[in-house]
């Protein structure tokens, strides 16, 4: 059977998807009626969905939660999370309680600049290519002017624009490496444009440059892009307490817990294994909330990681001390976030998660984005060294198995009592179904 075909986008949805199912399916009915169950029955919010990719068939629903309770810089907020893993925001929510009642969370941005950079090839003397750089460095910066004249009026735009050379990686390699200030918007449109016209810049004052002989008046630009490492967009988030307010579990002293605590992070610090599974919990926070505020997390991800590994060895992104009796536990992490543009006012239900939030500018979006990710990470570290992560984790998941064996309401209110005073296991939820039926 022939799987390819041509002018696939050109279809209708309904097209398209007769034409999948038909193909790729045995049970093209039940096949279809699924894809037709996740579609909007409102027209327009369907069209708007459709159209944010191509060749929408349906659409693919994650959970919207909500964690409360979170004391940021003394206010108070219910952070949005859009997230499928059973137990991240049920941590979150705790967490953000535990840390309610010793002070909640203190948060700075430390610094916003976002970077781009014209990766171009000029074969000829590096002094050369410097000389002409300092002829015309303020001939980018004007040229850009239309597109960041509004920018500018808000106090944003082009930070600066430098030449950095990379013969010695690369022959002919250089690069035209520029910095931004975009204020609450992730900015990635406007860093992108102003670096596709630095790059015509480029190409135009070359060709003028007297001193260039004719091959080198012939730059050759590879690409313009910006960069999702974003080392100096940077955001800071910290809990401490006296030890002794650590303590809530009978069975380990708060200096113990403590000590085992600053323990586990020195772990992640020095041993990349631990330290992307404790970067991942962290990212968990992270993700949900920046997925529900419509930012790109792919980017933020990609971001995060490259800092994580800053020295040259992947290590944790949290830090924790105890020191004269208080314990402090922080994190420095980049975060480009916009709070206008992109989907912010095209997403419905990204314009509620901002809403509720009380409209933040991207500054303030970034301070909870990083608390949700430290509550995360305090929230894990807490169980893994207390009970173990599957008390909790299985507790959360049980819901999943029940619903997985199409449990009835009654059977749902019967087992999660029962598994109230049990260990939940896949195999034990499944005896205990097996019971309650036969
Ligand atoms: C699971 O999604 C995240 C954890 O593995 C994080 C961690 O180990 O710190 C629990």
């Amino acid at each position: 059977m022939n799987r390819t075909i041509t002018g696939f986008s050109k279809l209708t949805k309904t097209e398209k998807i007769n034409w999948l199912v038909d193909t790729y399916f045995t049970d093209a009915t039940s096949a279809k009626s699924l894809l037709k169950q996740y579609w909007n029955e409102d027209n327009k919010l369907q069209q708007l969905h459709d159209e944010f990719i191509e060749n929408t068939i349906t659409n693919y629903y994650l959970p919207l939660g909500v964690a409360p309770n979170f004391l940021i810089n003394d206010r108070v907020y219910a952070i949005p999370m859009a997230i499928e893993e059973s137990s991240v925001v049920a941590a979150a929510s705790k967490a953000a309680k535990f840390w309610y009642d010793r002070g909640g969370f203190k948060t700075e941005v430390i610094s916003t600049e976002k970077i781009g950079q014209v990766h171009f090839m000029f074969s000829g003397e590096s002094s050369k290519l410097e000389q002409f750089f300092k002829a015309t460095k303020s001939t980018f910066i004007e040229d850009a002017q239309p597109l960041t004249k509004n920018m500018e009026k808000r106090g944003g735009g082009i930070l600066d624009i430098k030449l950095v050379n990379k013969t010695q990686h690369i022959d002919n390699y250089y690069q035209l490496h520029a910095t931004f200030e975009t204020l609450d918007a992730m900015g990635a449109n406007f860093i992108n444009s102003c670096l596709e016209q630095f790059s015509k810049t480029l190409k135009r004052e070359a060709q003028n440059f007297e001193i260039f002989s004719s091959e080198e008046k012939n730059i050759q630009v590879i690409m313009s892009i910006l960069s999702n490492y974003v080392p100096n967009c940077l955001v800071r988030a910290e809990v401490s307490c006296n030890i002794e307010e650590l303590t809530e579990n009978q069975d380990i002293s708060a200096q113990e817990f403590a000590e085992k605590f600053v323990q586990a992070v020195n772990i992640a610090e020095i041993e990349p294994y631990r330290a992307v599974t404790h970067n991942k919990g962290i990212m968990n926070g992270i993700d949900a909330v920046v997925l529900a505020t419509g930012n790109d997390f792919r980017a933020v991800e990609a971001g995060v990681h490259a800092y994580a590994s800053r020295t040259g060895q992947y290590s944790s992104l949290t830090h924790a001390k105890i020191e004269d009796g208080i314990f402090t536990f922080w994190m420095e992490i980049p975060l480009a976030l916009g709070t206008v543009g992109g989907l912010t006012k095209l997403h419905p239900l990204v314009k509620l998660a901002l809403e509720l939030l009380g409209e933040p500018s991207a500054k303030e979006l970034m301070q909870i984005v990083a608390v949700a990710g430290l509550a995360q990470n305090f929230a894990a570290l807490r169980s893994l060294t207390t009970t173990g992560i599957q008390e909790g984790h299985m507790k959360m998941h049980l819901m999943n198995i029940l619903n997985q064996f199409e449990a009835t309401l009654e059977e749902k209110t019967k087992l999660i009592a029962h598994f109230k005073h049990n260990t939940v296991t896949h195999s034990a939820v499944v005896e205990a179904i097996d019971n309650l039926r036969h």
